[in-house]
């Protein structure tokens, strides 16, 4: 039987396609402030702010490729069953042929109408629908007349993917951790569910601030990175 694999990831994996990460020097918070652009408060506030904030986003995503390390990651489904739980709006993971990819923080190519969320189920997924690259604007609305909002999952909501998330992950037999800071939870704390004989591999050429024993950190760039954790296995 083929073992199974979660693979945890963040912007850093997406860096190296020319997407900028977050929390980097001259990352994408150093110009722009996420309470004013990704959170339901400011999404409240100025709708159209954040509106453009996404329609930057889809972008920079058009032009971007999926890189050596998100093929790697793909790669791996031929081995073993393959999870992937990303933290990132992009789809360069799915561009790179990955077939199983949980997006806890939502997709930039998708939106919705601005009243779908409820604290039961979330966001209903059968209102999502798909806008490719392109704008949505303030006054755009959806079949229902509601206006259309991005389906992010924004500073302030409820992650209804993190059950699904840590089902897969306490299933793994080996946690692979690419390119996050692990400072936004829940998603941060996914790695505690691994199964205390799953061993952990984080690629991060960034100090992480993570105390276990189990983890082995290959401090290298996500492509660099892949091709190291590829000879552990
Ligand atoms: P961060 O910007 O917080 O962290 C990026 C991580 O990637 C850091 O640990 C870097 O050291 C590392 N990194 C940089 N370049 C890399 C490279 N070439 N290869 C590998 N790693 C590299 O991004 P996230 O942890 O993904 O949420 O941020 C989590 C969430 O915060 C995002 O999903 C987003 C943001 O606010 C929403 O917008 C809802």
């Amino acid at each position: 039987m083929k073992k199974r694999i979660a693979v945890l990831t963040g912007a850093g994996v997406s860096a190296e396609s020319g997407l900028g990460t977050y929390r980097d020097n001259g990352g994408l918070w150093d110009s722009y402030d996420p309470m004013e652009v990704a959170s339901i408060e400011g999404w409240y506030r100025d709708r159209n702010k954040v509106l453009q904030f996404y329609n930057m986003q889809r972008a920079h995503l058009r032009d971007a490729k999926p890189n050596e390390a998100h093929r790697a990651i793909a790669e791996l489904e031929k081995d073993y069953i393959v999870d992937v739980i990303t933290q990132n709006v992009d789809n360069l993971h799915e561009r790179a042929g990955s077939t199983h990819v949980v997006h806890l923080h939502g997709e930039a190519t998708k939106v919705r109408p601005e009243n779908t969320y409820n604290d039961e189920d979330g966001f209903s997924e059968k209102a999502v629908f798909d806008v490719g690259y392109g704008e949505v604007n303030l006054g755009d609305k959806a079949p229902n007349g509601v206006q259309l909002r991005p389906h992010i999952v924004f500073f302030g909501e409820a992650v209804p993917k993190m059950e699904q998330a840590i089902d897969l992950v306490s299933q793994a037999d080996i946690v692979l951790i690419v390119g996050t800071s692990l400072s936004v939870y829940p998603a941060a704390g996914l790695y505690r569910f691994a199964s205390p004989d799953a061993p952990i591999y984080i690629i991060d050429p960034a100090e992480v601030p993570l105390y276990d024993s189990r983890i082995v950190h290959i401090r290298k760039v996500a492509t660099e990175g892949m091709k190291d954790f590829a000879k552990m296995l």
